[in-house]
């Protein structure tokens, strides 16, 4: 099938094909089926219904404010991919579809393993598992949208329920995929496509939304620890990285600088000067970001717990109990977030910590996790629990829900909380928020890390294929704790993870508690010269940054991109999941193991330039790289024009830093994105945009949009190794009289 029309035509001859596997019969069921369809661009949408009798389609949390598609009920029968739905018994939804041996499976959001699921099964239920390896299956997120890639017949399923679902892809292999959805509520499945990759992620983040621009210090050097245990560690830690001169732009304050870990209290014996630790901090260009956990310790010595009580916020047991489970304060009573009414006080005590300046919120342990209750959900039952087995019970907008059936939407909603009310707090400014735990359209409140990895060499690997597919879903703004949270680090591991690092959306260094320390300077100077160069990198590409920030923006574009992104028909670039591209105009390809000093890289098509400087290599071809320690691991596209700038410490200097447009190759072309990278007025228009070209040697600065009063006045540009300077001003003069 080549063109919608063709598309269509399929779908409209097809006749609806329910529980029709000869060796599944379906269980009469008194759910409805209703199909319905869209095309966004040229992108075609199917959404299929399953409902209890009687009642609309649940709400959906996912689906962002603005998309506004039109959807047309249609009769559909067999649907592309085979898809077929039926109802088995009681709350079980199951989905099948085709899954030719050509197809790969990416996305499904934070899984444990390579680009691509097939043949697994997977659990996806939110749950805290601090020790995941080979065999673990759950983690910290749900995100239930799957990328079918098979050439021209790419799609997109996306299962909008955030209640437990398991995924089978193919683990019979007889090229079958199954979803089973355990709900009563009813879902919404979502077919996109057939189209290739970058449509297919503009239309689901279309449908889900797509991350806001970040500001501009998240998108620097995080520092991170649990714990660094009172103020004074803290300011030392600021103190050292300005000392020794490597860029950073926050540091962490983990659940230690609370009193006994209750949420919205300052530990006062540790932390005497809370408030004039973060204007001190400020003053040396840090934000401080503190964590906030959801559990609310059960006692009358808690205004949290007083006040929440008093507004009735706290998930109740079926008895009409508060439900209690433990976790670091004690016995805990747990927000239901899912209510509106709840978010917005949470986003009253949140204002405790906005109020003494916190740069963004940290929103953990939000599964949520429970001490001695890791498993919510057993995943080789048939059936969801009855609602009174659930744990507790939330207020779903159509009235009480077992726990499970909303769970996915615990961590999100209390991240959305979070991101709503420092958007209210301080309405002219962009929000940093970061959670552990999500669902789909998350995306929208923030930023996410993939919870507690190890110091080991197999977490520094699997951080590329596992941020690539939460990237696909959606999640702009990812990373993993660099140097590994549990375990010990070595100085030839940091290095190593900062040499990926340097590229992950969101850049923090962070370890656990009794580990070896992990600072970039804990292993002596030559490891810290290496990392202070690498940081110093990341740095330099900081307007490179903000510009993905853009396109993520404008198509939903993930930063850290597989290379079948930009190179859909090379063949070999499908098997690739140990380099990615950042952007379209940079390819990493780290060292990844330990006491490996080369590797083989693949260039595809085109010329390639090491981001250091260095031979240009033609591709596609396959070399062998020799990375050294302080050396940034990437090759630059020719046909790239790449804004670099001087090194710096902190963001508050960006704007004094001459911005260099280095042109790779001959011909070339880049895009230089202006604002103040703090506040909303780009929505306002308040930003410049630069088109660049250089073709034959003449270079051409074209604004298609000039709006940012406090434009650099000038540029620098380099070309076949020439440098020359250009007047921002005078160019952006002109334009504007002459148009
Ligand atoms: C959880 C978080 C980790 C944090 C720790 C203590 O394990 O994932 O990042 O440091 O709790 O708050």
């Amino acid at each position: 099938m080549r063109n919608k029309t063709e598309f269509w035509h399929a779908a409209r001859q097809a006749v609806l094909h329910v529980g029709s596997r000869p060796d599944r019969k379906p269980a009469k069921s008194p759910f409805r089926q209703q199909f319905a369809k869209a095309i966004v661009g040229r992108t075609p949408f199917i959404r299929l219904e399953v409902t209890p009798p009687d009642e609309a389609a649940p709400f959906s949390f996912a689906l962002a404010n603005d998309a506004r598609l039109k959807w047309r009920n249609v009769k559909l029968g067999r649907l592309p991919l085979q898809l077929s739905a039926y109802r088995a018994q009681g709350a079980v939804t199951v989905v099948e579809f085709a899954l030719p041996s050509t197809a790969q499976c990416w996305g499904l959001g934070e899984r444990y393993g390579g680009l691509d699921q097939r043949s697994r099964v997977h659990t996806l239920i939110t749950t805290d598992d601090h020790s995941h390896q080979e065999s673990s299956d759950a983690l910290y997120k749900s995100i239930p949208v799957l990328y079918l890639m098979d050439g021209a017949q790419s799609h997109a399923l996306f299962v909008d329920s955030p209640a437990p679902q398991r995924w089978d892809l193919d683990s019979r292999l007889d090229e079958r995929g199954s979803v089973e959805i355990f709900t009563r509520r009813g879902v919404s499945i979502y077919l996109l496509g057939p189209a290739p990759l970058p449509q297919l992620v503009a239309a689901y983040t279309l449908l889900t939304g797509r991350t806001p621009l970040p500001p501009r210090f998240s998108l620097g050097h995080q520092q991170s620890r649990w714990s660094y245990p009172d103020e004074s560690t803290i300011r030392a830690i600021a103190t050292e990285f300005r000392n020794r001169r490597i860029p950073c732009d926050a540091v962490v304050a983990d659940i230690d600088y609370m009193e006994d870990y209750r949420a919205f209290t300052i530990s006062r014996e540790r932390f005497p000067k809370f408030e004039g630790m973060i204007s001190d901090l400020g003053a040396q260009g840090f934000k401080l970001i503190p964590i906030v956990d959801p559990g609310i310790l059960k006692s009358r010595r808690d205004a949290t717990y007083v006040a929440g009580t008093h507004k009735d916020v706290f998930c109740r047991t079926v008895q009409g109990d508060p439900f209690v489970g433990k976790v670091w304060p004690g016995k805990c009573c747990f927000p239901d977030f899912v209510r509106e009414d709840v978010r917005e006080f949470w986003g009253e005590r949140l204002r405790f910590l906005f109020d003494k300046g916190v740069g963004g919120i940290w929103n953990d342990m939000n599964e949520p996790a429970l001490f001695g209750q890791q498993r919510p959900f057993d995943p080789s039952k048939q059936q969801l629990p009855k609602a009174s087995d659930q744990m507790f019970l939330q207020t779903a907008p159509e009235g009480t829900v077992g726990h499970l059936e909303v769970r996915g939407l615990y961590g999100m909603q209390m991240a959305r909380a979070a991101f709503e009310a420092q958007l209210a707090a301080r309405p002219d400014q962009r929000v940093f928020t970061l959670t552990r735990s999500t669902y789909a359209g998350g995306q929208r409140y923030g930023a996410v890390w993939l919870g507690d990895n190890k110091s080991w060499f197999e977490h520094l690997r699997l951080s590329i294929p596992m941020l690539m597919n939460v990237g696909l879903c959606g999640f702009a703004q990812s990373g993993v704790d660099i140097g590994g949270f549990g375990e010990n680090a070595d100085g030839e591991l940091l290095i190593r993870w900062y040499q990926t690092g340097i590229f992950y959306p969101f850049f923090r260094n962070h370890c656990a508690m009794g580990q070896r320390p992990q600072e970039p300077w804990a292993f002596g100077p030559k490891v810290e010269r290496a990392i202070r160069k690498l940081i110093r990198a990341r740095y330099r590409l900081t307007r490179y940054v903000e510009r993905l920030f853009v396109e993520h923006r404008e198509s939903g574009a993930p930063l850290m991109r597989p290379l079948a992104w930009h190179y859909p028909d090379d063949s070999h670039a499908w098997h690739v999941s140990d380099q990615f591209l950042f952007g379209e105009d940079l390819l990493v390809a780290p060292i990844l193991n330990r006491a490996q000093r080369e590797r083989m890289v693949y260039l595809p098509e085109g010329c390639w330039e090491p981001f250091d400087g260095g031979a240009v290599i033609p591709g596609p071809t396959q070399i062998v790289v020799r990375w050294g320690f302080d050396e940034v691991p990437a090759f630059v596209r020719h046909g790239a024009i790449l804004p670099l700038l001087p090194a710096f410490e902190h963001m508050g200097q960006l704007e004094q830093r001459t911005i260099l447009l280095k042109c790779y190759g001959q011909n070339a072309s880049g895009r230089l994105w202006l604002d103040d990278g703090e506040s909303l007025a780009y929505q306002r228009g308040e930003y410049d945009d630069w088109q660049i070209q250089l073709r034959s040697g003449r270079l051409s600065l074209d604004p298609r949009h000039l709006g940012y009063a406090k434009r650099p006045k000038r540029v620098l540009i380099e070309a076949a190794g020439q440098q020359t300077s250009i007047s921002l001003s005078d160019l952006a003069t002109t334009t504007a009289r002459r148009r």
